[in-house]
């Protein structure tokens, strides 16, 4: 028997079986049972994989337990702090971080790229006024296979490139678009001259002919924003990008179909969750009784912007980004009912004895809720603002499957527990 194996024995019929651990450079070593069915004639049964990993990765690393994330090795804390979001997407695409010169190329890249096709207007003109803006940038990115049509089989290195820096610089644009057309709005056109993130702030907030004058420090929340949402390894949404890059569809119809998963209030739909939540609350005096709500086992209310999955001490982009709140708050002289109300909630929650036996700290979603309505963004733009955010992560993911030697259709297998064969009636 090998130490790098397991043994698992079937109690019903005394049979043994081994199987490979496989290790990882840092985290938990996996068993591989990839030969488990043809062995055993069992399935593994997983609901929600919260023990399975479903692919090899180099590009992020959680650790839930330490609260530790790092993209491609580096600390998110350095990324967020010392690194622009350019910086963290060109390092998710292309696995090492820009030299001045490549970040200035990419920059410029990104500024080129940023057009979209005239033709996305009549289409966007098509949806009524009210319209989600996250159905609207989901068709948006959808029809891209129809204007960039070259990018739907891709093999050589340089297409790679290509299709990621176009994605990259274009899902902005079609995110500001996005919300203009939602609301019968002019749309304003990218600006040459201004950066990455100061140029969706401004698509997003200015009028035609108007001057709007965008702080540093609320370009740089949002920048942190977009690096804090980046890539968080096999998220719902990222799986649902690699499912449909192992099928070979081509990355327009992968990262519409992220920005489907990316849409739910369990994901990136959370921060709009936290902030109607906190206007439902309303109060100061009324946060005892919905802190009591959510510790009530018979209520099915939950704190929004509370627990997660992995995270079970604390999340590090939330720690990052109270820092960021505290500091725009201070430097915008904001101080609201809703702040109120969410200090004294997260004031609870940090000490009450359900929240801190069960790990449930406040996530991402808590913080960058009251940061995004802060830099006057309408609550309906919060998870396109994470699509925005996530979209590198998307495509180096998409990229790093679609560039193994070998590629399986992702297909899972099921526990059946419906009727067994029927007789029909005659
Ligand atoms: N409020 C009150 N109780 C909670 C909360 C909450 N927000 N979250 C979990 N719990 C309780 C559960 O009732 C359960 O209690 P029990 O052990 O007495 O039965 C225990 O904590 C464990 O909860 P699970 O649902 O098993 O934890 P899981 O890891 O599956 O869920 C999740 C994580 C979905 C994030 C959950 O904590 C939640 O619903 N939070 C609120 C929504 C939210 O903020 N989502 C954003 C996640 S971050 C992101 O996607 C970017």
């Amino acid at each position: 028997m090998s130490k790098n194996t397991i043994t698992i024995i079937n109690n019903r019929d005394g049979k043994t079986y081994e199987f490979n651990i496989l290790d990882a450079t840092v985290g938990p070593s996996v068993v591989d049972i990839s030969s488990f069915y043809k062995e055993t004639g069992m399935f593994t049964y997983d609901e929600g994989y919260t023990s399975t990993a479903s692919c090899q990765s180099k590009i992020t690393y959680i650790d839930g337990d330490a609260g530790q994330l790092m993209y491609r090795g580096y600390d998110i804390s350095f990324m967020a702090k010392e690194k622009s979001f350019l910086d963290t997407a060109y390092l998710l695409i292309y696995g090492e971080l820009p030299s001045q010169d490549e970040l200035t190329d990419f920059k410029l890249e990104m500024q080129k790229r940023s057009f979209v096709h005239e033709g996305i207007k009549k289409l966007f003109d098509s949806f009524p006024d009210g319209a989600h803006p996250m159905a609207i940038l989901s068709a948006g990115v959808s029809a891209l296979a129809t204007f960039y049509f070259k990018h739907l089989e891709i093999t050589t290195a340089a297409e790679y490139q290509e299709m990621a820096n176009r994605i990259v610089a274009k899902i902005p644009t079609l995110a500001a678009f996005s919300y203009r057309y939602s609301n019968g709005l002019p749309i304003i056109y990218p600006d040459l001259n201004k950066g990455f993130t100061e140029n969706f702030l401004n698509m997003l907030r200015a009028y035609p002919h108007e001057y709007v004058e965008l702080k540093d420090v609320e370009i740089k929340a949002l920048d942190t924003i977009f690096t804090l949402h980046a890539d968080h390894e096999q998220n719902a949404s990222t799986t649902a990008v690699r499912n449909l890059a192992s099928t070979m569809a081509h990355p327009y119809a992968a990262i519409s179909a992220g920005i489907g998963a990316l849409w739910g209030r369990s994901h990136g739909g959370a921060n709009e969750s936290v902030i109607r939540q906190l206007e439902m609350i309303g109060s100061v005096d009324r946060v005892d009784e919905f802190i009591g709500k959510a510790k009530d086992k018979d209520d099915p209310f939950r704190l929004m912007g509370f627990g997660h999955r992995v995270y079970k001490n604390f999340d590090p982009r939330a720690t990052i980004l109270k820092e960021i709140r505290n500091e725009l708050m201070e430097e915008l002289g904001i101080s609201s009912e809703l702040v109120e109300v969410a200090n004294k909630i997260e004031q609870i929650a940090l000490s009450d004895e359900y929240f801190v036996s069960r790990g449930l700290y406040p996530n991402i979603d808590f913080y960058s809720g009251l940061i995004l309505q802060a830099l006057k963004i309408p609550k309906e733009m919060f998870a396109v603002v994470f699509v925005i955010g996530r979209t590198p992560g998307w495509i180096a993911q998409w990229s790093e499957l679609r560039q193994q030697k070998s590629i399986k259709i992702a297909r899972p297998r099921q526990l059946y527990v419906g009727s067994s064969e029927r007789t029909p009636n005659t």
